[in-house]
């Protein structure tokens, strides 16, 4: 009965809008059907275009879930050469950016190769499992797809997974016997100069995009078109998916928001079934929630648009020095000491234990210059110091000189930590003492990956979006990673997660109150509804209930979570507890 008046009523709204729809027949026989043919069924109201899912590196395999099967040589070479690349794993729906996302971890049960050497064959002799890798997916192409997906999900009770970059560091993308909903192929991209969002009358300088196009093509089309577009650093993410439901932050995001304040529009299929239009007119609710409650629980996004800067020059920093047991501590002392000085100086950038890479948009070449001398002077005392101050004509000139060749490593198994740091802590000494005891306490598990690409100088509208407000008054996203190889034990991997749980716990014990980033927190962030999203909780949970009554859409952590019980959640190791 519920599954067959959400058929009436997709039926209503997928021929309004976009003429594929299911007939009502086909609907009750989805309804009736709860064993293997049902997705014989669902295929053909796809007319053919379901697919099998596998892990990216089953071909080099010759078990694939327990059965004997051939090695597929000219596919494997493939893998092997393209395991750490981020532009080989995006565009396939079988592989994610952190991979143990692509295995059961609880069971130790994968298909992963040797990402030191993907020539070792050591991997390859035991067998490959499915993993958390959906066993069928659609390669989505309009919001019909999406429509019927939710529809079968909800007449099975087949769970619903959503990938787009697979660039998640919590496993939201994938999911164990999962039918999984895979955006990356919506790709198409215009400038809109006057673009006026749907029932509005404000315009805004903006480009409009497919859900799935990655940040570089974003920012090669903007250049094309003299145009600056705040986004990731990494030219894979998704540009409409987890990043811009999240927060975004970029290292222009300083000057000019995270892609929270940026986004002007969204179109969605909300899991009632209904197509929709979120913007600042209609859909108000649903247009907050979007900007901050997290991918993968409001809907499935097909399209963003996004405000565009005009085109622009950066001045940019890239300082760097050889580590070694001692020299990272003067190093982070400085770091620590100049931070609220360079904030206010609009710059932005990464920070380590050895380097910074670093653009501002508001200063001259000499200034920037004077404004890192005392870093610059530091690394060039140091075996393999190197310090380069120079102006670049605009953010795609940084992109492809720096960012590519900076930009976090994939292919290898990830585990993060965050704290988004108060502005509060540099105000005096015993703050700044206490932010430099925890970066030189923690260099003994983990390297500081300092982002400074919170909205420090960003005039924002108090209320508009819906992540934590903790990134209104923070300096710095502070990460730690930690990690694992292939062939970690269940206890190496237990340990890495413990490594970034305590590092992170270490960060909420000097910033009470404030919070976290969703896409970047602990993967066992302790009460992460208060952490991501402050006071917003309650009403995103209210504006979660309105458009998913029957929960079709759940991930971890995310908004309406129930707790690890839930079967689909059985890939993930135990609770870990920080200490
Ligand atoms: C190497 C690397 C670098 C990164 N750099 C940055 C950075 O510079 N700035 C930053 O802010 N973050 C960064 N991140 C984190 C990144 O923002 C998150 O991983 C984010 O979740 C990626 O979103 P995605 O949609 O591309 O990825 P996916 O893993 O495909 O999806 C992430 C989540 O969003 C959901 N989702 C995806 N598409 C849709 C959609 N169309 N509609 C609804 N839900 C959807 C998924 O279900 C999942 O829950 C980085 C991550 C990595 C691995
Ligand atoms: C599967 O479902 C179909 C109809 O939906 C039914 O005819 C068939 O008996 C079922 N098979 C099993 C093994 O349950
Ligand atoms: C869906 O149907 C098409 C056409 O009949 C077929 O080629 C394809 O393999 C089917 N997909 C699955 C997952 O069975
Ligand atoms: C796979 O092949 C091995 C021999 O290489 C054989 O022992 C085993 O029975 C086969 N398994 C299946 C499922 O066919
Ligand atoms: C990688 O593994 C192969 C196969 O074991 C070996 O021949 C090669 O020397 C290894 N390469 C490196 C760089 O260790
Ligand atoms: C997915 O669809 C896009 C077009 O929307 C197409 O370019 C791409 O080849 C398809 N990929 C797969 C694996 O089906
Ligand atoms: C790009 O736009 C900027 C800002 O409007 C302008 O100063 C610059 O001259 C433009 N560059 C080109 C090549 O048109
Ligand atoms: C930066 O300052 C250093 C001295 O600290 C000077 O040697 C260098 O020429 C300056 N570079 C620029 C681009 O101004
Ligand atoms: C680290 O390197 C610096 C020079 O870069 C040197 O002075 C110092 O002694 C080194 N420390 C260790 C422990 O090697
Ligand atoms: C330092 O600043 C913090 C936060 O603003 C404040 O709570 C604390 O009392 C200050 N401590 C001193 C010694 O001034
Ligand atoms: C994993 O493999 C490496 C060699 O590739 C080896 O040194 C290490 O001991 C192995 N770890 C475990 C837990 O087996
Ligand atoms: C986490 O911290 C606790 C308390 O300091 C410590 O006992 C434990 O060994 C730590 N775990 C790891 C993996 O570092």
């Amino acid at each position: 009965m519920l599954a067959l008046s959400f058929a009436l009523l997709l039926f209503g709204s997928a021929t309004a809008t976009s003429g594929l729809a299911l007939d009502a027949a086909q609907f009750s026989s989805l309804a009736k059907a709860s064993n293997l043919s049902a997705w014989d069924t669902f295929n053909q109201t796809l007319n053919g275009r379901l697919q099998v899912g596998r892990p990216v590196s089953a071909p080099c395999f010759s078990v694939v879930d327990g059965k004997n099967v051939s090695v597929d040589a000219t596919a494997c070479a493939a893998v092997k050469a393209g395991y750490s690349a981020p532009t080989f794993r995006g565009p396939q729906y079988g592989s994610f950016m952190n991979p143990q996302w692509e295995t059961c971890q609880s069971a130790s049960q994968q298909c992963l190769l040797d990402a030191t050497n993907t020539s070792d064959p050591a991997p390859t002799q035991s067998p490959c499992f499915q993993g958390s890798v959906a066993p069928y997916f659609i390669n989505v192409t309009g919001p019909a797809d999406v429509q019927k997906a939710l529809a079968f999900s909800l007449s099975t009770g087949i769970p619903l997974s959503i990938k787009n970059s697979g660039h998640d560091y919590k496993g939201r993308s994938s999911g164990k016997d999962t039918l999984s909903l895979w955006m990356h192929g919506l790709q198409s991209m215009a400038y809109v100069p006057d673009f006026v969002p749907a029932g509005c009358k404000t315009k805004y300088n903006a480009m409009t995009m497919g859900t799935g196009v990655p940040w570089e093509t974003a920012y090669d089309f903007a250049d094309a078109h003299n145009l600056t577009i705040i986004g990731g650093y990494q030219e894979t993410i998704a540009t409409g998916g987890g990043w811009v439901q999240a927060g975004g932050h970029s290292i222009l995001s300083p000057n000019f928001g995270l892609g929270i304040d940026r986004v002007v529009q969204f179109k969605l299929v909300t899991p009632d079934g209904q197509y929709r239009i979120a913007n600042e007119c209609q859909n108000t609710d649903l247009f907050w929630a979007l900007r901050g409650g997290g991918g993968g629980t409001f809907g499935v996004v097909l399209e963003t648009t996004q405000r565009v800067e005009p085109g622009m020059a950066l001045q940019v920093a890239s300082i760097s020095f050889k580590q070694n047991a001692t020299n990272p501590q003067a190093w982070l002392r400085l770091v620590v000491d100049n931070a609220k000085k360079w904030g206010s100086e609009g710059w932005g950038g990464h920070i380590t234990a050895a380097s910074l890479i670093n653009v501002t948009p508001k200063l001259t070449l000499a200034q920037a210059n004077a404004s890192v001398q005392s870093v610059a002077d530091y690394a060039l005392a140091q075996t393999g110091g190197v310090a380069v101050v120079e102006t670049l004509p605009s953010w795609n000139a940084f992109f492809k000189k720096y960012v590519l060749a900076a930009e976090a490593a994939v292919g290898v198994e990830n585990v993060l930590g965050t704290r988004l740091m108060p502005t509060a802590l540099w105000d005096n000494s015993t703050g700044r003492d206490a932010v430099y005891n925890y970066l030189t306490a923690s260099l003994q598990w983990a390297n500081p990956y300092i982002v400074v690409g919170t909205p420090y100088l960003y005039k924002y509208t108090p209320g508009s979006t819906s992540a934590t407000p903790a990134w209104r008054d923070s300096l710095w996203h502070l990460g730690m990673h930690a990690g694992f190889n292939w062939n970690s034990t269940l206890a190496q991997k237990t340990t890495a997660y413990q490594i970034a749980s305590n590092l992170t716990q270490m960060m909420r014990d000097i910033s009470p109150g404030s919070g976290a980033y969703f896409n970047e927190g602990d993967v066992y962030e302790t009460d992460h509804e208060f952490s991501y999203w402050g006071d917003n909780y309650p009403r995103l949970l209210s504006i979660k209930q309105k458009y998913d009554p029957h929960g079709l859409l759940q991930c971890w952590q995310c908004v309406g979570w129930k707790g690890q019980s839930d079967s689909r959640y059985s890939c993930y190791l135990p609770a870990i507890t920080p200490q």
